[in-house]
């Protein structure tokens, strides 16, 4: 067994000969020419000239060993629809699906946007699109009309594909409504919007543009809809993600690349073999889901568990119990919500056999020491932090257990992943920091496979946003600060940019700037992160009214915060909903007119803001801190 030092050296030393190996590990219709193309950095391109079609990989290509194995379970605790798919019989919903998408014009090259709850169909629908050569751009079912017009504008689907409704904690939440909103706010005339009925909100389907999906299934039912080889470096899909500005980002992925790095990841980090049972608890909206909900473990053969519903409902057991019922010996989620299931009676967690549960990964957010322990003492089995973000698709810091069984390190996710050179690097000179010395972390060109190819429609702004940010140096930047130890394990310490992380979830903080400055009560706001004992982050927002006094009234006050926090969620969705909204009549800024957005986030996490000689009146912060009452998040 060669050692993760050798391992990774390799994949940094000799990229071409590391991925050549890794790449046997799919099948090519035709083979590669070129291991990678470089070119025109910032860009690489990875297997260019092989043809290969990600739906071929995770499901026909198993027909012939495992047609019979589920590749599918799915429950919704919301519904109690559980129901299972093997492999022949996902093979058949996914050309049913494909065939129908087929028949409303959907080809090769096409982007088809899916806004879907957690059901069977948003998978079927994921990889149809891959079958066929489309593009899918899955949209968070809990994004709102605003947002999902946005994305509507940037990606220009042939095809929106949708449900009636969504169900989170025994709502309903009819999704017709949002559609009607986002295609009237959209410029970009859509030509069909596909609807798959789920009889939750039958009274909405009246609208004229509407196709369902049910009959065209059944005169579809027996068709067969070959794969699209496409070229490696065809773009699979595009994922929106929030950035610095108030206008999200299409992360675009390749079809060979993603297949690749997905199945290495499978069998060095995850362990994952043919027949284990994976089940990732995130939703399809984001790219944990998109990699290990979907693609990852349907790849390597895997049985994948897909979770409509929350850990606590009908109570804190429901995750262990289905542990024990489906045999699970893969689980991954984030820390979040162990954390929530740490509030929970810990006997439920003894009531379940857990004894094929082999690892439990965690990801998407810092994952706390007492969380961590927590959970590592009450299962008794190994928990793997991993780092990564929507743009590298899979974990950039883990521990390969897959290579060798190097131990984990409280508080550090890991080390860096195969073909990922990673170096912490000093924001002001570029220049690489010495150990345990803080840094922001870099990627040194190529960016390994599976990471992403460019932003969608705007190359320009996939080199200015990511590799132009470190001086004298064209590297590419995560915007995360963090520090590495002499063994290279690697601890995160944050973001660098306005971008926070709610619950696991990706927020722009200019995002939620711009939505409460179009209310038209506002003449200015910061919005900050602050540390929340429960979901690691949550949003405040600091408001300055237009031309008026703050109204003594205090119960005026409280209505102007509701109907401003309101504002938020009707345009971005609730989960970008601020914990707190306060009005104030100055923000703190520097004389040059720049916000001092991190003295703000210390004032509200209860912290001394330190010494700020730049301030324009100090008086702003006087104002922040009375308007805190002197509490903090927590
Ligand atoms: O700040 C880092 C944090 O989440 C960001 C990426 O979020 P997203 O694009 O939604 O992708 C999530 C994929 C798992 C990162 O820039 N982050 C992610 N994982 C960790 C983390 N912070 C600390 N520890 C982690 N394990």
């Amino acid at each position: 067994m060669t050692s993760y030092r050798d391992f990774h050296r390799r994949s940094i030393e000799n990229p071409e000969d590391f991925w050549r190996e890794e790449a046997r590990r799919i099948h090519w219709h035709t083979p590669f020419d070129d291991v990678l193309d470089r070119s025109n950095p910032p860009f690489a391109r990875w297997f260019v000239g092989g043809r290969t079609n990600l739906c071929h990989n995770a499901v026909d290509r198993h027909l012939a060993e495992r047609a019979q194995q589920n590749a599918l379970v799915y429950v919704s605790t919301e519904t109690g629809i559980e129901r299972r798919y093997t492999y022949a019989e996902l093979y058949g919903e996914i050309n049913r699906m494909a065939a129908v998408m087929r028949s409303l014009g959907v080809k090769r090259g096409d982007v088809v946007l899916l806004y879907l709850p957690m059901i069977p169909e948003a998978l079927f629908a994921m990889l149809a699109c891959a079958r066929l050569g489309a593009i899918h751009s899955v949209v968070f079912g809990g994004f709102a009309a605003p947002n999902l017009a946005a994305r509507i504008d940037d990606a220009k689907p042939v095809l929106i594909v949708t449900a009636d409704a969504g169900a989170r904690g025994g709502k309903v939440i009819d999704y017709t409504p949002l559609i009607d909103e986002a295609l009237a706010r959209a410029t970009h005339q859509t030509p069909h919007v596909l609807l798959i009925d789920r009889q939750l909100a039958p009274e909405r389907l009246n609208a004229h543009y509407l196709v369902a999906y049910e009959p065209l299934r059944e005169q579809f039912f027996d068709v067969h809809v070959p794969c699209e080889w496409l070229e490696s470096n065809e773009p699979s899909y595009v994922l929106y993600t929030s950035g610095t500005t108030g206008k999200p980002k299409g992360v675009q992925r390749d079809v060979g690349g993603y297949a690749v790095a997905l199945a290495a990841s499978m069998e060095h980090i995850f362990e994952g073999k043919p027949g284990d049972t994976m089940f990732t608890a995130s939703d399809v909206g984001w790219v944990v889901g998109h990699s290990y909900i979907i693609y990852a473990p349907l790849i390597a053969g895997l049985t994948t568990v897909m979770y409509e519903g929350t850990p606590i409902r009908p109570d804190g057991g429901i995750w262990w119990r289905l542990v024990e019922q489906h045999k699970i010996n893969l689980m991954f989620t984030a820390p979040t919500a162990l954390r929530v299931l740490k509030k929970q009676d810990p006997a439920l967690l003894k009531k379940s056999d857990l004894s094929s549960l082999r690892t439990l990964f965690l990801a998407g957010e810092p994952l706390d020491e007492p969380t961590a322990a927590w959970i590592a003492d009450a299962l008794g089995k190994p928990v793997i932090d991993n780092y990564w973000q929507t743009e590298t698709g899979w974990p950039m810091l883990a521990i390969p257990r897959g290579v060798e069984t190097l131990r984990s390190k409280l508080g550090s996710p890991g080390v860096p992943s195969a073909g990922f050179n990673l170096t912490l690097r000093n924001e002001l000179t570029g220049d690489a920091c010495a150990p345990r010395e803080k840094g922001v972390l870099t990627l040194d060109y190529p960016l390994p496979p599976g990471c992403m190819s460019t932003v969608w429609g705007d190359d320009s702004r996939f080199v200015s946003t990511y590799w132009s940010s470190i001086p004298n140096q064209q590297v590419y930047s995560t915007f995360d600060w963090g520090v590495q130890d002499e063994d290279g394990y690697v601890t995160i310490l944050g973001r660098t940019d306005d971008v926070i992380n709610v619950a696991g979830h990706r927020l722009g903080t200019r995002e939620i700037e711009e939505a409460l400055s179009s209310h038209a009560a506002v003449a200015e706001v910061a919005v900050v992160g602050v540390t929340d004992a429960l979901k690691g982050q949550v949003a405040m927002a600091f408001v300055v009214l237009r031309g008026a006094q703050i109204s003594a009234d205090s119960s005026e006050r409280a209505r102007l915060e509701a109907e401003l926090s309101a504002t938020v969620e009707r345009q971005l969705g609730a989960i970008a909903r601020p914990a707190r909204v306060v009005v104030v009549s100055m923000l703190p800024k520097t004389r040059s007119g720049k916000m001092l957005r991190r003295a703000i986030a210390a004032l509200a996490e209860g912290r001394d803001p330190g010494d700020l000689p730049t301030i324009e009146d100090p008086a702003a912060l006087l104002q922040i801190r009375e308007a805190l009452g002197g509490i903090g998040a927590n």
